[in-house]
């Protein structure tokens, strides 16, 4: 497996919004191409090694799919710290996809999945084992993944609507590494370009507020650490209802079935669609299916 296994096509949706089809990636979502910039990574500077080290990490899904996908061919293990409010269905899958879910009795009991992993790690550094924590939150493989393939690869893409000038860039964060990765791409690319946050009702990352709330991946409850502030020129927030019924509809008209995320952005850019120019296109990605979600 390598990067050019990540290409994913850009479609014009509905007039004035772009797609990016994230989902068709392996593992179905773009955390793909951040889990295999990491451990490309880790692996070359020798923190990882094929056949001896242990991948983990606390995920909430889609980065656990990508560790998985990308560790199966080079023979690494993944264990996963998932906690138990994510969709049932998505860890059913992860352990299909190969993962080792961890911690399930400890997190029954209330530990956070954070406290499993480090629980693992003390329990690795007594008996020998090697393990690699690939910590999504903190490693920063996980912007240039978004910068450098996904940005870019919307770049070219681009170049199928020539008439295109300005850009406005619709998407949430759970790191905010695809959302800077993106905005970094495009804002280098001639194009004048606006960035939207999207946001669950009720949760304002700038001001560390957060609530409960349905949309597995986004506003997970910390400030989105490779959010890149200066690039956010507006936010919106999206309540579930308005997203879940913008999944219907976009469901009924096009036949893809988009995953909560998707959904919320979708709401907004159809809104902001309304008024673009003809030199002017919203894009966002479609970050993951919504078939296994229970909701
Ligand atoms: C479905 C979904 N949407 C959006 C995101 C946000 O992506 P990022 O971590 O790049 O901000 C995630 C992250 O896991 C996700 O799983």
């Amino acid at each position: 497996m390598d990067r050019a296994d990540f290409r994913t096509p850009l479609r014009e949706v509905m007039p004035g919004v772009l797609m990016k089809f994230e989902c068709d990636n392996p593992g179905g979502s773009h955390k793909v191409r951040a889990a295999y910039r990491v451990i490309d990574k880790g692996i070359r500077d020798g923190h990882i090694v094929p056949g001896k080290t242990t991948i983990i990490e606390k995920t909430g899904g889609n980065f656990g799919f990508g560790l998985a996908v990308v560790c199966n061919k080079l023979q690494i293990p993944v264990e996963l710290a998932v906690g138990l409010g994510f969709s049932a269905i998505k860890r059913r899958y992860l352990e299909m996809f190969g993962a080792r879910l961890i911690g399930v009795e400890l997190l029954k009991q209330g530990a956070t999945p954070k406290e499993v992993v480090s629980r693992q790690l003390e329990q690795a550094s007594r008996n020998g084992r090697s393990y690699f924590y690939t910590d999504q939150f903190s490693n920063i493989a996980s912007i240039h993944a978004h910068e450098f393939e996904t940005g870019r690869e919307i770049v070219e893409q681009l170049h199928g609507w020539p008439t295109v000038k300005r850009l406005v860039f619709v998407a949430c964060a759970g790191t905010g590494a695809s959302f800077t990765g993106v905005a970094r791409a495009l804002m280098g690319s001639g194009y004048e370009v606006s960035c939207v946050l999207v946001e669950p009702e009720g949760c304002d990352a700038s001001k560390g507020v957060f609530v409960d709330h349905p949309f597995e991946g986004m506003s997970v409850g910390v400030s989105p650490p490779f959010l890149d502030w200066g690039q956010v020129q507006d936010r919106h927030a999206v309540t579930f209802d308005a997203a879940m019924e913008t999944r219907r509809w976009f469901c009924q008209r096009s036949g893809y079935f988009i995953g909560n995320t998707t959904a919320a952005c979708l709401t907004v850019a159809r809104r902001l669609a309304e008024r673009m120019s003809d030199d002017q296109k919203v894009v966002m990605l479609f970050y993951d299916h919504g078939l296994w979600y229970s909701h």
